[in-house]
């Protein structure tokens, strides 16, 4: 769209007084979906080690939906900001200092904690991957971050094949990529949590061996311990889910749906210390950019070959962020929603 640049209308036929846009979605109340709204934004041009990507495909995700809320306002974003972290789509404009090969390639990338709703998005050149061939922009925004922090959540707990999983959490998108990993690397068991027994049967065909339901329950033959635990709940729910470890069992806790853990949760390990047991955090900040980039490229090229199956909830276009919002509020949504420009 190329509306007249208001500072000059006088000369609308003359391209200097020609401002472009793009279309955009922004944040402009805290509370409920009703405060993102569909505005024209200045087209974006790369900065110096940037590149411009023409848009296809936008992955919805959980922290959409936090600064959206204003749940992250303490920590400075502000209203009037754009959401979305994770995109695909082609390469149309390098920055300075970036190789001008881009223009053209198809890539992932992550723009940061915002600025992914949007047709035309910028993102540091560190922070892109390029497609296989046989990879959809769409696939490619489902698996992209979740697949690298399932990958180094099971590494961060040193999974190892022949051993127990259980994924607490498993049917958004990081537990439904653990739960493949965890099948594909030979795991003995992969118990998972769900709501639904319809979720179950699912994360079945992923890979899952066993189903129980949120507070860990069911599962019939399911082992009674385990040698890793992956949770992305958290919440007050988190320590008997820690007591289900084996001996010298890792918990390790990626996400927290369900907010923090109970204050004393830290004493669970000196109580069983006879087990030496493990926790720990994890979060994919603390891993480099271009190990990130590696572990995304092999999983991309995994997806292609059709080893990895990317679990698209539902396609909307960009203009539909709002009832995006909603079914992510609603807990409605199995894998990912992704918005097409
Ligand atoms: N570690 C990292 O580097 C990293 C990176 C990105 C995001 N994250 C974190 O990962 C989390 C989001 O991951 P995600 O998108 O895969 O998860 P998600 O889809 O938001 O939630 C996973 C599943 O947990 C279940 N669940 C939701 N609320 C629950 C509750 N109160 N009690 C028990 N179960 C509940 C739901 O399944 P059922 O209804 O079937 O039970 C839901 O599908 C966030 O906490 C985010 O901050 C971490």
């Amino acid at each position: 769209m190329n509306p007249v640049n208001p500072e000059n209308p006088e000369n609308p036929e003359n391209p200097e007084n020609v401002e472009t846009t793009v279309k955009a979605i922004v944040i402009q109340a805290y509370g409920g979906p009703e405060g993102l709204a569909v505005v024209d934004l200045p087209a974006p041009a790369p900065a110096a080690g940037q590149v411009l990507i023409a848009v296809e495909a936008v992955g919805v995700g959980g922290v959409d939906i936090l600064l959206r809320s204003g749940a992250l306002a303490a920590y400075g974003y502000k209203e009037g900001l754009v959401p979305g972290s994770e995109v695909a789509g082609t390469v149309t404009a390098v920055g300075d200092g970036v190789d001008t090969s881009w223009i053209g390639r198809r890539v992932w990338a992550f723009t940061g904690t915002g600025g992914g709703y949007v047709e035309e998005a910028v993102a540091r050149v560190e922070d892109i991957s390029p497609l296989p061939a046989d990879l959809s922009a769409v696939d490619a925004v489902t698996l992209g971050s979740s697949g690298v922090v399932a990958h180094y959540g099971l590494a961060h707990a040193h999974f190892a094949p022949g051993e127990t999983v259980l994924v607490r959490g498993a049917a958004g998108s990081i537990g439904i990529m653990t739960v493949q990993l965890a099948a594909r690397g030979g795991a003995a068991a992969v118990a998972v949590t769900t709501s639904s027994a319809d979720r179950g049967e699912r994360l079945r065909k992923l890979g899952a061996t066993h189903v129980l339901d949120r507070s860990g329950k069911g599962g019939q033959d399911a082992p009674t311990g385990y040698d890793v635990v992956i949770d992305i709940v958290a919440g007050d729910g988190m320590p008997s889910f820690f007591d289900r470890l084996d001996p010298n069992g890792r918990m390790v806790t990626v996400g927290a749906v369900a907010g923090q853990p109970p204050a004393d949760f830290g004493m669970k390990l000196m109580a069983s210390f006879q087990k030496s047991l493990s926790f720990a955090v994890f979060s994919a900040a603390s891993v480099s950019e271009a190990d990130r980039g590696a572990v995304r490229s092999e999983q991309f090229a995994a997806a292609a070959r059709g080893e990895l199956t990317s679990v698209v909830h539902e396609l909307l276009p960009l203009d539909q962020a709002v009832p995006a919002h909603r079914k992510m509020d609603a807990g409605e949504v199995f894998g990912r929603i992704v918005l097409t420009p």
